[in-house]
């Protein structure tokens, strides 16, 4: 594809919401064990709302200091892109609300649905605006809020998800210095419904039963076979369509869905440890956030080096995967 430009990523956020939940108070809802989820996930904790927070009010934290952090002005962005599968509403959209909060009185909004692949096709799209010459900055938010969509008496679910929200402004530059070096996104149907939030369950003549959107109903054995069999092969298809080598790649970053898979990934990619950025333990799956997330947990805690070459890889309901190789040159 001709690029007009290059995209610069200024900066990554992220917010948490202040209540913790570990394994052990989950002891106390149903028959599970810290041991058994640890072991199983390498979750020990996930954060969730609490009536003060939203999924908005996390976007917003994440987005203002991303926003300071790049030192961008909100009525210089163009476009708000929040991906998202657990909106606070329907509509409008997290975007169109966000712009609100944040003054970004100029901006075009949308929300993006590919659960816990948002934010690589969030970001893959906001390049194309960028690419073209038709926007300069982009605000880029992944946010999740499982906890309003577990069945907090189901053990096999309500283990994993947590909630958060990620922020990345995305700016253009000369079309020699992208940080963006390649992406592919893939998209299968997911026919049996391994992996499902319903909400068509509501008819006219029900009306009376007031009835709510359903819980995350998921085979996790299927997604899981589905993360092995996907993760490493798009992998090795973006390092062969950039022509670079897994030894070029400084880090791994996998969506945080469960640590044996990134720990299977890792082998089957040969990739050390040291490569492999992980923050599960403290957050569990934060679904569109989690990428963001585990970016901003690195640099906070110094772990990684800057510049560095990430690829980074989500995958989820859909079902869709993606994957995507960036430069990082932020500090913190
Ligand atoms: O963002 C993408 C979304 N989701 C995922 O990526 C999830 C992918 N899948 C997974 O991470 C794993 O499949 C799980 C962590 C969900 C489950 O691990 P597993 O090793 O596949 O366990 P399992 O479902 O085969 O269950 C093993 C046993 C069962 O008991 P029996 O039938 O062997 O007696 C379950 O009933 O563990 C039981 N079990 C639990 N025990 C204690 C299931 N959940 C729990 C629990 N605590 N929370």
């Amino acid at each position: 594809m001709q690029k007009n430009y290059g995209v610069k990523f200024l900066s990554f956020s992220g917010a948490l919401p202040s209540k913790v939940v570990k394994n052990t108070d989950l002891e106390k809802l149903f028959d599970t064990s810290d041991e058994w989820i640890y072991t199983r996930t390498g979750i020990k904790q996930r954060h969730v709302i609490d009536k003060n927070e939203s999924g908005l009010s996390l976007s917003v934290d994440a987005a203002k200091q991303a926003l300071n952090k790049a030192k961008i002005d909100p009525k210089s962005i163009d476009l708000i892109i929040v991906c998202t599968a657990t909106p606070d509403k329907l509509y409008p959209s997290m975007s169109c609300m966000l712009q609100g909060k944040i003054g970004a009185v100029n901006s075009a909004c949308f929300d993006l649905s590919a659960a816990c692949s948002g934010f690589i096709f969030g970001m893959t799209v906001a390049s194309q605006f960028i690419y073209t010459g038709q926007y300069k900055n982009i605000l880029l938010v992944g946010v999740d809020i499982h906890s309003r969509f577990v069945d907090w008496s189901e053990r096999s679910v309500a283990v994993l998800f947590g909630d958060g929200a990620g922020a990345i402004v995305m700016s253009s530059c000369l079309a020699k210095d992208d940080e963006l070096k390649g992406f592919i996104l893939r998209s299968e149907s997911d026919s049996k419904l391994d992996l499902t939030l319903d909400n068509d369950n509501i008819y006219f003549t029900d009306l009376q039963d007031q009835v709510k959107p359903d819980f995350v109903r998921m085979n996790g054995k299927a997604i899981y076979q589905f993360a092995l069999r996907v993760v490493p092969e798009i992998a090795k298809e973006l390092l062969d369509k950039t022509n670079m080598s897994m030894e070029q790649i400084d880090y791994l970053v996998l969506h945080q869905a469960n640590q044996r898979i990134i720990d299977a990934v890792a082998e089957k990619l040969k990739v050390g440890k040291d490569k492999v950025l992980s923050n599960i333990e403290k957050v569990g799956n934060t679904s569109a956030a989690s990428i963001p997330l585990a970016i901003v947990d690195a640099l906070a805690s110094n772990k990684i080096k800057t510049p560095s070459t990430m690829l980074l890889i989500g995958f989820g309901a859909g079902l869709t995967w993606g994957a995507a190789v960036i430069e990082c040159n932020i500090l913190k």
